[in-house]
């Protein structure tokens, strides 16, 4: 008889990414981290039948071939193609470019098993199956359903599991597809490697029936005491409970009732709060309770705004000394993703005497995040909208928008975190203002405490393009103007840093957000010779005292701590698929211009609170 494996096929909708549960380090529940079986499926074989029909989709409801049914042959006779018990194991969370050597170019389909038990330790209680991120496309199944789709490499997405789960022998099938497509965010052509994979923690989390899924803890714009925001409930009961804010080390507990929508509006004052900042980066032990659990969070509260060319921090004017960073090892290569590889990043602008980073060009893990407000970094979080982006596309644009959101649903609560960048050295037109104005528009919506930016487009004029000025449009939408420049390094020679003269005319804080050149580490020669230590030094030398000929420079996040893989870099002996702007070298050595940024933080944190 013909094994009719019935596919329950849940709409995505039913089992949906429509819910980001917030902190869930803080949650309880079981990871499921560890090894799992994989298989390279570049045809995706295990997704479309050979007329190309998806065999998770309606119009095609029984069959044993899509690998997410993980199906074992019941008899000697049955023909099953696949076997993931039999195939190779990788680790989760880490790209597959970096622990397969034959997956260190692969874009395309990897499939993902992992089987687990579990005992819920109520039986009322839900469990959702959490994802850190995936890169790029992700198609999620446990025992054979389908829970849903996700796009986007840097950012989480939770999907409800209690229906599905048994106690004993469930399977957790993911498709992850990181191949490029111009109407994605970002596009097909970006400056760093594609890493794909599982590439960050995936974790089962167990709630009361009725749960507190998110929450917004921060304080009112422009306020030293008065915290506003909201504890959202979920489940049947979460229209007129009770739930309690209590905030250690205040006086302050309080009870609130939520509305029919399962929220309550939080409006409170708290006299003396102790602020965080980067000289004193304290965080408050924050609890949020109902009669069925207590959630705990640390929590860190600060005012961030500008007011003409300063950038107020708890109302005193700051300088952001900062650096940029890509989310990668380069000692252990590949993806970073643990708060092992979020201590050595950090770790290391501590020592570059930064109290603040620009984590380029996509949102980071949270471990980057959490560390940041227990080590006072003050931190730029960035959207993946990159260059040569879709504009046009409606599709590409709520995708863009789709992951800002959970950007901002993820981290809203952070101190640390005071920008949020929409774009990065994209070209001006008409329809990408729209799109970054849409975008602005969106995340201040979901949060106005925090404050907007994008790196602009600069242009030159006069004799020579020498004086330079910001011509971007969205600079009028910004909170603080930034731009990258390259001179001495695309534009010339570190010598024509001295002829440039800045004529920005917006009365805004300026953020360089990137400058810098390539030097191999350990390469020496004279200052003039390309690749050198010496020739990165003296670019350094000279970008820096041009920039601090800039009035209403406010900070600056130089390109960038440590170098980086990208497959635009060939140069044999030199890049070797290596970004080399690092001040750190893929060994985790110094460069000599590390000590140039670090001694010119060091007088300008003398000039500055
Ligand atoms: C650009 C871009 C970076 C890139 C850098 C470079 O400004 O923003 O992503 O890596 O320049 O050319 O190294």
């Amino acid at each position: 008889m013909l094994r009719v494996v019935v596919l329950l096929i849940l709409s995505a909708c039913t089992y949906g990414n429509d819910l980001l549960i917030q902190n869930i380090p803080g949650r309880a529940g079981m990871t499921l981290n560890g090894t799992w079986n994989y298989i390279v499926d570049p045809y995706e074989n295990g997704f479309y039948n050979y007329r190309y029909i998806p065999f998770d989709s309606t119009s095609n409801p029984t069959t044993s071939q899509g690998y997410f049914v993980n199906q074992k042959p019941a008899h000697k006779s049955e023909r099953i193609e696949y076997d993931f018990d039999k195939s190779d194991r990788i680790n989760v969370p880490g790209d597959w470019n970096y622990q397969k050597e034959k997956l260190y170019y692969y874009e395309g389909t990897v499939w993902y098993k992992k089987s687990f038990d579990y005992q819920k330790s109520q039986a009322d209680h839900r469990v959702f199956l959490t994802f850190g991120a995936a890169n790029y496309q992700t198609d999620v199944y446990v025992n054979a359903q389908k829970l849903g789709a996700h796009k986007g490499g840097f950012t989480p997405f939770h999907y409800e599991i209690t229906d599905i789960l048994k106690e004993k022998d469930n399977f957790v099938v993911v498709k992850v597809d990181n191949k490029r497509h111009q109407d994605e965010v970002p596009t097909v052509n970006t400056d760093w490697w594609n890493f794909g994979g599982i590439t960050r923690d995936v974790t089962l989390v167990e709630m009361p029936s009725t749960f507190i899924s998110d929450y917004f803890i921060q304080l009112e714009k422009g306020s030293k005491n008065r915290i506003k925001g909201y504890i959202q409930l979920n489940g049947p009961n979460k229209a007129g409970q009770a739930v309690t804010l209590e905030i250690s080390g205040t006086r302050l507990k309080q009870k609130f009732k939520t509305d029919n929508r399962g929220r309550a509006v939080v409006d409170v004052s708290v006299k003396k709060l102790k602020l965080w900042s980067p000289d004193d980066p304290f965080l408050y032990d924050v609890s949020l309770s109902t009669d069925e659990e207590i959630v705990h969070d640390q929590i860190g509260f600060r005012t961030i705004a500008t007011k003409g060319q300063n950038i107020l921090l708890n109302g005193e004017s700051i300088f952001l000394r900062g650096i940029s960073i890509h989310e990668e090892n380069p000692i252990r290569g590949g993806r970073a993703y643990s708060m092992d590889d979020a201590r050595l990043l950090l770790g290391w602008a501590k020592e570059l005497g930064c109290n603040y980073v620009r984590l380029a060009h996509y949102p980071h893990n949270e471990n980057m995040v959490r560390l940041a407000d227990e080590m006072g970094i003050l931190v730029w979080e960035e959207n993946p909208v990159y260059w040569t982006i879709s504009w046009e596309n409606k599709m590409t644009y709520a995708t863009a928008q789709q992951q800002l959101s959970e950007l901002i649903s993820r981290d809203k609560n952070r101190a640390s975190v005071i920008i949020w960048s929409m774009a990065n050295e994209t070209p001006v037109s008409q329809a990408r203002m729209e799109f970054l104005v849409n975008l602005r528009t969106h995340a201040l919506s979901m949060d106005d405490t925090r404050l907007i930016s994008a790196a602009l487009e600069v242009h030159g004029e006069g004799e020579g393009g020498l004086t330079r000025k910001i011509s971007d449009p969205f600079a009028e939408y910004v909170d603080v103007l930034s731009f990258n420049q390259y001179v001495g390094w695309y534009d010339g020679l570190p010598d024509k840093c001295d002829q440039i003269n800045w004529a920005i005319d917006q009365n805004k804080p300026v953020i360089i957000s990137e400058f810098g050149g390539g030097a191999l580490q350990g390469l020496h020669g004279d200052s003039l010779t390309i690749w050198t230590e010496e020739f990165q030094e003296y670019l350094y030398e000279e970008s820096i005292e041009m920039l601090r000929r800039i009035p209403q420079l406010r900070g600056a996040t130089p390109w960038i701590l440590a170098d980086f893989h990208s497959p635009r870099r060939v140069l044999p002996g030199i890049q070797d698929g290596w970004n080399r702007k690092g001040l750190i070298g893929d060994t985790g050595a110094k460069k000599k211009a590390f000590y140039v940024l670090q001694n010119f933080y060091l007088e300008i944190a003398k000039e500055f609170k």
